[in-house]
């Protein structure tokens, strides 16, 4: 009997530039597929049985048919919730994931897990679909396997990333354009060590709470707000007002970091970030103790231009914009001084933009 043909797909992780939790507000956000992802490999099976290997989680097997979102191996949901997005239910195949992109890292594995399953599923069955329709069928495995409400910059980013090349995502007219990194800046990623697997409650309150802002507003989205409108808007319950202003001003400074990276202004894009991480910290309060103390150590090496947390917050891990020629250095300062402060040993590398899924 011939054996089934074997199908790989990659997808890689992504740090959030600038645009925190804007992208459910119908925001802008500017992000950047990294060099660390997830491949599957794999095959279509005759039996109808779903077999799913992870080379760090372990193993499932559930029939194709009637796919339900996995109580125990949670793990798996995101593979699931894609096949049943895909409606290849009954189809039965073989998966395994290999990769060196941590779970719950804030390096978004959960949506290149999900594309590497979209586009593995679509050339096993040799369909194509338009890439933003790939990237809302992830989205809704997310919402519906896994329970986070969450945005489609993840999906975005992973999947339209260039070498080189941040990506900007207006979330309301969908629109997606690369725009060239300046050369000698350099991006360093730390993990704070603290998973963010068990921050999906809080994501989706605050989800929650920016729609009640954007409903007192009376504005379809916080992105049809302006920073001076909503200072006159000191009326509303203080929480919410202070969740506003978070992604008012974090759409405000993604339109002024385009022009800033087009002009390859490295310190004014730090600034930036720096402006974005004391909001998170203050009006979102989405950082953690580790990830404000990985900034703060961050600001103070030279060389670093800017830092914050980057993605969901909760936990995860922070991106710290550096001058290129003083990276090294920052990055093993950064880890050194982190250890010291805190006993754990922080995964800190210098990350290159890379292409996005394939
Ligand atoms: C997570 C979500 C994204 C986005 C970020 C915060 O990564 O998956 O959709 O909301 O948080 O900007």
């Amino acid at each position: 009997m011939n054996e089934p043909p074997v199908v790989t797909a990659y997808a890689p992780g992504r740090v959030e530039l600038l645009g925190n939790h804007t992208d459910y507000n119908d925001g802008v956000v500017l992000g950047a597929a990294i060099d660390r992802g997830l491949t599957i490999c794999g095959s279509n099976r005759a039996d109808g049985i779903i077999a799913i290997t992870s080379s760090t989680m372990g193993s499932v097997r559930v029939p194709a048919s009637n796919l339900q979102p996995l109580v125990e191996e949670r793990w798996a949901n995101y593979v699931l919730g894609v096949a049943a997005e895909l409606s290849s239910s009954g189809k039965g195949f073989s998966a395994e994931i290999s990769g060196d992109l941590p779970a719950g890292s804030g390096l978004s594995s959960s949506a290149a897990l999900e594309l590497a399953t979209a586009l593995f599923l679509l050339k096993l069955e040799q369909r194509e679909l338009p890439p933003l329709e790939i990237a809302k069928l992830c989205q809704r495995a997310e919402h519906r396997f896994v329970g986070v409400q969450s945005g489609l910059l993840d999906q975005v980013t992973s999947l339209f990333g260039k070498a080189d090349q941040a990506v900007f995502f207006d979330a309301r007219t969908e629109e997606v354009r690369t725009i060239p990194f300046p050369e000698d800046l350099a991006l360093i990623i730390a993990e704070s060590g603290k998973k963010r697997e068990l921050a999906s409650g809080a994501y989706n309150a605050r989800r929650k709470e920016t729609r009640a802002a954007a409903e007192l507003l009376g504005v379809a989205a916080l992105r049809d707000v302006t920073s001076d409108e909503l200072n006159k808007r000191r009326d509303l319950p203080e929480l919410l007002w202070r969740r506003a202003a978070h992604i008012v001003e974090e759409n405000e400074r993604v339109w002024r970091a385009i022009d800033l990276l087009e002009a390859g202004d490295g310190a004014g894009f730090g600034a930036l970030m720096n402006a974005s991480h004391e909001s998170s910290r203050k009006n979102f309060e989405n950082s953690t103790p580790e990830l404000d103390l990985l900034v703060s150590i961050a600001q103070q090496l030279p060389g670093v231009l800017g830092a914050r947390l980057t993605g969901g917050g909760f936990g995860g891990a922070t991106i710290t914009l550096c001058e290129r020629g003083s990276a090294e250095a920052a990055a093993s300062k950064l880890a050194a001084r982190y250890f010291e402060r805190t006993g754990i040993a922080s995964r800190v590398l210098i990350s290159h933009i890379a292409d996005g899924a394939q």
